[in-house]
């Protein structure tokens, strides 16, 4: 069993990814629906919460039934770090993350996501301090390192242990990697295999397939799962990672109905949380996967995401159902 300070997370869990405008409060809604064991907000400016600056703010929602969820935020300047953590306590989350992964620019040249990994020992003086001010557990996530030759992840992961992170997510990717080329699991693997470490490794970069997490599981022998974009518009995908566990046999894909139901519940939420422009707006990445496989589905999709027009969108969903109901998924 996995635990993450006190909160036992299960054999092998399934964490949503923190993913700037995918993991709001409905998509990880759907997500849980599907089996997710623990799910992340995406990153929050540390400096964005102490200026209060309401689209910071409002990243902060979380709701009952997404439990156990963990909040993440990023910074380097550990005033703003630690102010940042009591505003993120009063939204009461199970879990606080910090972002030591993020590979863009503007993030990585004020020294915050990734940058860190340039200066291992702010990150983990910044971390014990995060500990310390906070009773709910902190966790971490991060890259290999910052560049191939610069890869120290077997003792950034102790000394992040030793000052009290309480799990640890790693993406097998260096920062000057970004997306590119393949995630690499074997130093993962080593962080998990050295024989000092006791909290759990959790493996990110590449779960695109049920046989993957088995590899991850058995093979790299890791902790848990982090999945990211192969859940983008396809939060079926933890259901079916986990039917493969259990049965070793691939689940049918879900039925038209079951799509259309998410993508109209999905958008329906998103306006509820956001407001129709933003809600409308903040899903349409979604479509292209929630319908993927359908035979010339261009100008439908077209109309899903051309459209300002909630109405639109739902007409486009009603079109859908009408030419495609049954349509079998392969
Ligand atoms: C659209 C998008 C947004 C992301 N935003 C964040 C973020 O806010 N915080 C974070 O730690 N990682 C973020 N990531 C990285 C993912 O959490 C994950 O590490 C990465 O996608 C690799 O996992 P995957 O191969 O399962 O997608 C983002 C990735 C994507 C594709």
């Amino acid at each position: 069993m996995a635990k993450i300070g006190t909160i036992d997370v299960g054999e092998f869990p399934l964490l949503l990814a923190p993913m700037e405008d995918v993991s709001d409060p409905p998509f990880r809604a759907l997500c849980k629906e599907q089996g997710a064991d623990v799910v992340y907000t995406e990153f929050i400016s540390s400096e964005g919460l102490i200026r209060d600056a309401a689209k910071s703010v409002m990243k902060l929602d979380i709701y009952e039934k997404e439990r156990p969820v963990g909040i993440q935020i990023f910074g380097a300047n550990l005033e703003s770090m630690l102010q940042s953590v009591e505003i993120v306590e009063r939204s009461g989350p199970d879990i606080i993350d910090i972002n030591y992964g993020c590979p863009v620019k503007k993030v990585v040249s004020k020294g915050a996501g990734a940058g860190i990994l340039k200066d291992i020992p702010l990150m983990v003086s910044l971390t014990e301090a995060m500990v310390k001010h906070t009773k709910l557990p902190v966790t971490v996530k991060t890259r290999l390192g910052w560049d191939q030759d610069s890869i120290k992840i077997v003792e950034v992961a102790e000394r992040l242990q030793d000052v009290g992170a309480s799990a640890i997510s790693i993406h097998g990717r260096t920062r000057v990697q970004m997306y590119k080329g393949e995630a690499n699991w074997a130093p993962i693997a080593e962080v998990r295999n050295n024989p000092r470490m006791h909290i759990p490794i959790f493996g990110n970069g590449d779960v695109d397939t049920p046989e993957r997490a088995v590899e991850m599981r058995d093979q790299y022998g890791l902790n848990g799962a982090m999945i990211g974009r192969a859940s983008i518009g396809y939060p079926w995908f933890f259901r079916e990672v986990k039917h493969y566990f259990k049965t070793g046999e691939h689940l049918d894909p879900p039925t038209m109905e079951e799509r259309l139901d998410a993508a109209r519940r999905h958008l329906q939420m998103a306006i509820d949380w956001k407001g129709e422009k933003l809600g409308v707006f903040e899903t349409r990445r979604h479509y292209t996967n929630y319908f993927k496989g359908i035979p010339h589905f261009k100008d439908y999709r077209q109309k899903m995401v051309t459209s300002d027009d909630a109405a639109d969108v739902f007409a486009a969903f009603d079109e859908v159902e009408k030419e495609f109901s049954g349509y079998e998924f392969v």
